[in-house]
């Protein structure tokens, strides 16, 4: 048997005392055994939790291991055996304990379409090997394969079944930069629309038809990432708080599961949100969510607004503003373009920050970024290269640093920081001139 591990290991879902470990095998047909362990060190000498999970064809061969009791804000490295086969090592961290004050270092990522280039960025975010890594949407495109593009996507069609979904995961993992990702730290992931169809809201339009579709594309995406909760009834519970101590409170928001022509994120996912934002007792709440937040006002020959971002739901951005008095942080991608801002509430008063992620490789729009600078003050910071956020959250401040590459057509390209910006939270203020 060839070695099956060829999609790479996977973690993420960090608690204080847990997180979950990630695999899916290729190339079986019948359900297997598959043998895991955890341990202090990268050599496995000291292995402290290891066990027997069963890889199974209703699950794509996929494996979700829950580890219990583990020790906070700790280091731990893991790997699968499986017919005499090993994995690669991953290397995973627990969140800290619920008093902590120690700072929180998380990398976040978005809009990866494949045909459009290396994921030379995510080799980069490797290398900082972050506390946890948040995705921010749009990791797969279902798009069928286009005529030219940097490099070939499998299967060529649209990806509309869980045949095509799974195999549209497995060609994105090919890619050993992001499987690189996937290894060096926990991840705790939000989707966008592409995961499933370009722009769709909630049900669809309510056939059968699109319900399938969407079924299979959150099975196969549950397939693919280290979640802690199975898809059930067509669904999959998506948006989740996952706490660093007494530092940060990352609420992981689901955009398009719940949405309806009045609403982004439904009634009940409102509510959950605004119970916690309200409640919480840490200094930084930070959505970790897909969409532009802030208003972006886009001059030209037809004036608008992106209906399709926060800016299409004002009532209920307004009903999350008027929960938070401040040090609210927002992440956000989408765009394909990087962005930062004060939020500024109807009354006026700045309550936090929101750092928009451009791409890992999906390219931009044409956008006249000088363009919208200048008719949005309180957006304060534009730039086009392909690339991702770096962070830290502490007592004192935020800090965020955009990080780019030149070019994502070949491979190799260094990384550096374009922007870095800190808030304390009520705006920002950049820090790198
Ligand atoms: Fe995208």
């Amino acid at each position: 048997m060839p070695n099956p591990f060829t999609l790479g290991v996977a973690s993420g879902e960090p608690l204080p005392d847990g997180v979950i470990l990630w695999t899916r095998l290729t190339g079986l047909s019948r359900a297997a055994d598959v043998q895991w362990q955890v341990a202090e060190d990268d050599r496995f000498a000291k292995v402290i939790r290891q066990g027997v999970a069963r890889a199974q064809p209703a699950w794509a061969h996929s494996v979700h291991v829950k580890v219990e009791g583990l020790r906070a804000a700790t280091d731990y490295f893991y790997r699968f055996r499986s017919g005499g086969e090993l994995s690669p090592a991953g290397r995973t961290r627990t969140a800290p304990g619920p008093t902590s004050t120690q700072p929180v270092r998380f990398a976040a990522a978005n809009c990866q379409r494949f045909e459009h280039g290396w994921y030379t960025a995510y080799r980069h975010l490797a290398d900082e090997r972050p506390d946890v890594v948040f995705h921010l949407g749009d990791y797969i495109y279902e798009y069928a394969r286009p005529a030219h593009g940097v490099r070939r996507v499998d299967p060529a069609d649209e990806t509309t079944t869980l045949a095509g979904y799974r195999a549209r995961y497995a060609s994105y993992r090919s890619d050993p930069d992001l499987r690189a990702a996937h290894a060096a730290a926990p991840w705790v992931p939000v989707w966008d629309d592409h995961e499933v169809m370009d722009n769709y809201h909630g049900r669809g339009d309510g056939s059968d038809r699109f319900l399938r579709r969407r079924a299979a594309a959150y099975q196969a995406y549950y397939e693919h990432m280290p979640l802690r909760v199975r898809p059930r009834d067509g669904g999959l519970q998506m948006y989740r708080r996952r706490t660093y101590g007494v530092i940060a409170d990352f609420m992981a928001l689901d955009v398009r599961q719940f949405r309806g022509p009045a609403t982004m994120l439904g009634a009940e996912q409102e509510a959950w949100l605004l119970a916690r934002l309200a409640a919480t007792p840490v200094r930084w709440r930070v959505l970790v969510q897909s969409l532009f937040f802030t208003r972006r006002f886009v001059p030209g020959p037809a004036p608008n607004l992106r209906k399709e971002s926060w800016d299409g739901q004002p009532e209920q951005r307004a009903r999350l503003l008027a929960a938070v008095p401040q040090n609210l942080v927002v992440l956000s991608g989408d765009v394909h373009n990087a962005w930062a801002g004060d939020i500024v509430t109807g009354a006026g008063v700045t309550v936090g920050a929101e750092f928009v992620g451009s791409a890992i490789t999906s390219n931009p729009p044409v956008t006249d970024g000088p363009g919208v600078l200048a008719a949005n003050p309180h957006l304060r910071y534009f730039d086009a290269h392909r690339g991702y956020l770096s962070g830290t959250a502490s007592a004192t401040d935020f800090r965020v640093a955009f990080r780019g590459v030149d070019h994502v057509d070949r491979k190799g390209a260094p990384v550096r920081t374009l922007a870095e910006f800190v808030t304390e939270g009520r705006g920002i203020r950049r820090v790198d001139v």
